[in-house]
This record gives structure tokens, sequence and C-alpha cells, in this order.
């Protein structure tokens, strides 16, 4: 980042962290736009994050001025394309501390890449009587692609349950742990309680079962630093919106050892060396998973998120963001009525709750007339809804560019849902 001003330090010191949150704002578009005639208060991150100026003006420029296909064309354009494209994925390499960047297959987010290992991975090492190990507070992409599997193949989905609070049930997932698990594939955090997965001890404990691990990694990646390279899971994935990237990209990290035994997924041009009628030659890491012209300003776009999210540094932004966590649950737990779903020890940026006075659509729409955007419902993770007894959740999540003021918002706006319906 730029040299920090007197007045810059002094913002980054009154909150705690080394962030000056009121230039970070002034990054965002968006986020000094008028909802309803009041400031918009943007606390729905876990959905999708706000974008900054660095991210729209790199997709301006690459289709005002940079605009053609990938590795097809020996004109400027097309090398200029080309280079920006692979550049992004080598700076996500190093941002996630994979040494190989082939490694890393471009998708439109980790709800393909999880169906990508599903239709690949799974349909060639999942027979019948084989088990696929997930957990009870897995959101809708990491239950249906195994489900689908598993009915196709007369595999078993096995649940790791949850507790009251949301944490995982460490010791179930060793009993359910077997040498029939084929695949444990869990969420790093969960998008409807927040809570953060021991992921170092579920891989060290499959591995050492032989079982793979998959980490869905849409909602931690936006919100702590993650080294994929260190923590040897054999599959990560997560999507560029939900880190200040543009929608329709995402990324699936696969190991080397693992992708290279993979069939393709989808055919068509990139993914191959050679088409006859008689024959296909497949294509090498990562083209081999990257069938037809992919989504090239997405790419170029989500690198420039990462660079953003460098600059920033995510120790710092983890480290505002457990302040602000806290701060948010304070200021939810002084509101009569309100119950938060989702207590485990360790959380990431998410606040789901119940009101007595309202369901959670009603709270959302409230909100909504004071400026302040959350998400209602089931979140796309309807058995955590089950495993809590609640239809839905009002649920507020955080980003980097949240503050305190605006808790307080949303805090004197839930006091105005209770007198609503008192
Ligand atoms: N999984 C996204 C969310 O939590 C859509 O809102």
């Amino acid at each position: 980042m730029a040299v920090q001003t007197d007045d810059k330090l002094l913002n980054a010191a009154k909150n705690g962290s080394g962030l000056d949150v009121a230039a970070i704002r002034r990054d965002f578009p968006i986020l000094s736009s008028v909802q309803e005639g009041k400031p918009l208060v943007y606390l729905d991150n876990a959905a999708t994050s706000q974008k900054p100026r660095q991210v729209l003006d790199s997709l301006e420029q690459y289709y005002a001025r940079q605009n053609a296909n990938i590795h097809r064309g020996v004109h400027h354009l097309s090398q200029v394309a080309t280079e920006r494209y692979e550049s992004a994925r080598n700076r996500i390499a190093h941002f996630l501390g994979i040494p190989v960047p082939c490694q890393l297959i471009f998708t439109r987010g980790a709800t393909e890449g999880i169906n990508l290992v599903a239709q690949t991975f799974g349909r060639t090492q999942v027979g019948p009587g084989d088990e696929i190990l997930i957990s009870h507070m897995e959101h809708h992409s990491n239950i249906v692609p195994w489900q689908m599997l598993c009915e196709e193949k007369g595999a078993a989905l096995k649940i790791i349950p949850i507790d009251d609070r949301g944490a995982l049930d460490m010791d179930a997932f060793d009993t359910l742990l077997s040498p029939k698990t084929k695949l444990v594939a869990v969420a790093h955090v969960s998008n409807a309680l927040g809570t953060v997965n021991p992921v170092e001890d579920i891989i060290a404990k499959a591995h050492a079962t032989g079982a793979p691990v998959l980490l869905d990694g849409a909602q931690a990646v936006p919100h702590m630093p993650i080294d994929v390279g260190a923590l040897g899971c054999d599959f990560y994935v997560f999507s560029a919106h939900k880190m200040c990237g543009p929608t329709g990209v995402g990324v699936l990290y696969g190991k080397a050892k693992h992708l290279e035994a993979m069939p393709p997924w989808q055919g068509g041009g990139d993914m191959i060396l050679s088409v006859s009628f008689d024959k296909t030659v497949y294509n090498n890491l990562p083209y081999k998973f990257e069938a037809g012209t992919p989504n090239i300003a997405g790419v170029i776009g989500l690198g420039a998120a990462i660079d953003y999210l460098e600059a920033l540094g995510m120790e710092e932004i983890a480290a505002y963001e457990q302040a602000l966590l806290a701060y948010g649950t304070e200021v939810l737990a002084s509101v009569p009525g309100l119950h938060m779903i989702g207590t485990a020890p360790r959380k990431a940026s998410v606040l789901s709750f119940t009101m007595d006075s309202a369901h959670p659509h009603d709270i959302g729409q409230i909100l909504d007339d004071e400026g302040i955007a959350i998400r209602a419902g089931h979140h796309c993770a309807q058995p955590v809804m089950e495993r809590f007894g609640v239809p839905a959740t009002a649920r507020a999540s955080l980003a980097f560019y949240n503050t305190r003021e605006e808790l307080d918002v949303l805090g004197e706006a839930l006091r105005k849902v209770n007198k609503v319906f008192a």
C-alpha cells in the first residue's frame, strides 16, 4: 500500500489493526451509496462481497483495451490477454502457498469446483459400499454433488454431527472415519454459522486412514491467511465474488497426483492437445480441466482482488474482523429476545440469529427499510436449520470494510424490530 499519512495511521490505530478502514471504504464506490434514503450498511458479505475500484478498473482495462481470446492467437492482444490470465493464476498460487500453479483450475465458482471433483475423482474412485464423509454444517453445494454421486455408485453419505454451538463433533468424526471413507469433504468455515473447523486435525486423521480431503474454502479465503500447501489437503475450492472479485469465477486446487489421474470433465477447446475422429489427446494441467473460452475478465479481476487483499494483509484483515465480530456479538447480545445461532469457540465473520418478536424475513424487511442489507433464510444450508430447529435465521456477515458504527446501526434497527412487532 502507499505510504501512510498521519491521518491514516491515526485511523488504523483507532480500530486496533493495521487497516485504515476509512480509506479502504473510499475504494468501494457502492459503500457510499444511499438505500431507502439511508446510508447503505452492507452486512451480506457471506453471500457476496463488494468490489473495490481496483477490481472494477482491471475489468474495464481488459474489456476496453486488451480484450482478446487466450492461448489461441499469435496477435499482440491475445498475448497480452493470455499473459494477464496466467499471471493471475501465478499470483493466486503465491497467495495460497501453492508451489506449482498448474494445480489451480479456474472454474465458475466453489460449487463448480466441488461438482468437478465429484464427477471426475468421485466417479473413478468411489464404488458400491464406499463412504463419503461430510458434516451437518455443509451448504447445499457440498451436499448435493455427493448425494448424486452416492446414488449413482451405490455409496453411502455419512454425516459428522455438530453440537449445540455449531462446532463439529470430532469424537463422532473419529468413529465415522474408516477404510471405507473415500473422501472427507467439509467447509473450512461455515456460511450459516461462522464456525471455523479444525481442518488441520481433520486432514491429519483422514490421511492416516488413507482418505483424501476436500475443503470448501468459500467462506475462509476472504477472511484469514490460508496456506493451502501447508495444510496439505487434497482439494480446496473457493469463489472470487466473496473475496472482492467478480461473479462467475472461482478456483479448484487439487494435488497434481489426483488431477493427473482424474479424467477430464467437460470437453472442448483448450482441454485438448489434438483431436481426430479416432482419438483425442488431452492437454496437460491445468488446461485439461478448462474446456472452452474461460471467464478471462473474471480471472483477471480475481487477480486484482488478490493484489488488493495482499496489499492490505490477510493477517490484518483477520485481526480486524475478529475484533469486529466480538463487538457485533456484544451488540446483538444486548438486543432483548435475540438468540445467536452458531456460538462455536472459533468463528469467522458471521452473526446468525433469530428473534422472539419476528420471523427472519420480517427482520430482513425492517432492516432493509433502514438501509441495512443482511440475508434472511436458510442460507442454502437447510440441514443446519433443521439441526437448530428453526426454519430460517437472519444473518449479518462482515467484511474488513465494515465498522463498529455500522454494527451500532444494526443494533438500533433490531430494537426497532422489537418495537414494530411488540
Ligand atoms: N453460500 C452463499 C451464502 O451463504 C450463497 O449466502
